[in-house]
């Protein structure tokens, strides 16, 4: 009997799939309101607006999305002035957001796999994209900006959220051409004299895909723009820069179009991993020179990466650092995403990768073997070398499971410090943020939102980011849940209520 219990202790997970469920429920409703219900203190330096996108609808009235990366998105803003703290949220109204709520059904096919009514026959060779805005949202260049990969941004009033249309940055991108979710922001660009520099990129799929890479500005102009033709196709969600190269893994999939031109399969469902294929880095000069596009191709092992942390040079080195899957999983027709089976799928982890361009030789280590998704780090070094990474993670060490913890990884002493949000809090992606005139790396604050199952509400915890074992140093109750989220990022500039 005593070895039985000892058993049942050791495989008891630290979360329950109900109470997982529950912040992948809908909310429908608009607030604006004063967060009065606080735990402990918010710190009077932290001043400024922290935004945040994900799907905050999983179902068009009633008819359950298939994935939730088919979700219409979701802005939440929350404002910190003089130690309080704002929140608004607002669904971006995309075409396709007000023509389905208006007919109060699935008029679009969803790329992970939600279906228009109606069988195969609705669907058969339905190419129409919904573009849903629902992956990230910056402030740049003094816009407000909804980012989906596969489309054209929507721009937003940063004040009221609300949605003022398509952003073409001055007919510097066309009408269907993709702004992709991942920008990163050079604090100190070279090549402009020393001022930021925002990098994104877009994906133009194909049998053969075209990366473009776009730098805008601190003013939001585009001042540098080239693509180039990669051969294969190209699934990827994210890049990472450093001051002289953008870099690309291409993950080891193929793409048969024929389900989903038949209207079987969504897009999404006609990737299929291949699991004895290499991962392609797709290493990109920044400052291409006239006529000369050196473009290198390197690889190593198979594997899926959605997110990197960062990258910088040493010498002929380039360090990229990774969260990386064994494999992906498809998205399967008849699947239910909330039935998911955490334990049957691997865990991302985090990697260390060496590209040496003078050899073309890639090395890699493991940094973390605990499941992490969602990083962070000082905004200042993002493409240079750092100390201290911030990452959503498992509250066990091993195995599969919902993020349900913050993790902070001393990158030089590997030192780990973690706060947990189990059994029934599940974390959402951690923002680094500086505090005013730090000098240290690790000195400012961790926020991240937390779905609190006991209360089926969110909160937004702050943690001193250079302890975490203080615990949260304030605890925001929200009166209301945020269903899971994807990204978001903080400005000091201060977007009160108005
Ligand atoms: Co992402």
């Amino acid at each position: 009997m005593h070895l039985k219990s000892q058993e049942s202790l050791v495989t008891e997970k630290s979360y329950t799939r109900a109470d997982w469920q529950g912040g992948y429920q809908s909310l429908t409703q608009e607030f604006d309101y004063w967060i009065d219900d606080i735990e402990g203190q918010i710190p009077r330096e932290l001043q400024g607006t922290l935004f945040r996108n994900g799907p905050g609808l999983l179902d068009v009235n009633g008819q359950p999305l298939h994935h939730p990366f088919d979700g219409d998105g979701m802005i939440s803003k929350i404002t910190f002035t003089n130690g309080r703290a704002h929140f608004r949220n607002r669904f971006v109204r995309t075409t396709g957001y007000l023509a389905e709520q208006k007919a109060g059904k699935i008029l679009y096919r969803g790329i992970f796999g939600t279906q228009k009514p109606g069988g195969w026959l609705a669907n058969i060779f339905d190419f129409k994209l919904k573009n849903i805005a629902n992956t990230n949202v910056i402030y740049w260049g003094g816009k407000l900006l909804a980012l989906w990969e596969a489309a054209e941004a929507y721009r937003l009033d940063p004040y009221t959220l609300e949605t003022l249309g398509n952003e073409y940055f001055n007919g510097a991108l066309s009408p269907g051409e993709a702004f992709a979710a991942h920008p990163r922001v050079e604090n100190n660009c070279y090549q402009d004299g020393g001022a930021p520099c925002l990098v994104n990129f877009s994906i133009k799929p194909g049998l053969s895909a075209t990366i473009t890479i776009f730098e805008l500005n601190p003013a939001g102009e585009i001042i540098r723009q080239h693509a180039h033709s990669i051969p294969g196709f190209c699934f990827i969600h994210d890049f990472v820069i450093t001051p002289n190269y953008c870099i690309f893994f291409q993950n080891p999939v193929i793409f048969n179009p024929i389900p989903f031109a038949l209207g079987i399969r969504a897009a999404g469902e006609c990737i299929k991993f291949q699991p004895n294929q290499p991962t392609q880095i797709i290493i990109i000069p920044r400052f291409p020179k006239e006529g000369q596009l050196e473009i290198k191709f390197l690889e190593t092992h198979s594997g899926f990466v959605f997110h990197h942390v960062n990258a910088f040079e040493v010498g002929e080195e380039i360090l990229i650092d990774s969260i990386c899957y064994q494999d992906l999983p498809e998205v399967e027709p008849e699947s239910d995403f909330r039935q998911v089976d955490f334990e049957a799928l691997s865990p991302g982890q985090l990697w260390r990768f060496y590209l040496n361009l003078k050899n073309g030789v890639v090395r890699r280590e493991l940094i973390e073997s605990r499941c992490c998704e969602f990083p962070s780090i000082h905004p200042a070094n993002v493409g240079r070398s750092y100390r201290y990474l911030y990452i959503g993670a498992a509250h066990a060490e091993t195995g599969n499971a919902p993020l349900q913890a913050l993790l902070k990884i001393d990158l030089e002493s590997l030192e780990r410090q973690i706060w947990s949000a189990a059994p029934r809090g599940f974390v959402g992606e951690p923002i680094f943020i500086p505090r005013p005139g730090s000098l240290k790396e690790d000195d400012g604050w961790v926020l991240a939102l937390v779905y609190d199952a006991a209360h089926h509400r969110s909160d937004l915890v702050i943690l001193d980011a250079s302890d975490f074992s203080k615990g949260v140093i304030a605890r925001l109750h929200l009166r209301h849940h945020i269903p899971y989220g994807l990204h978001g990022s903080f400005t000091c500039e201060v977007f009160g209520e108005i």
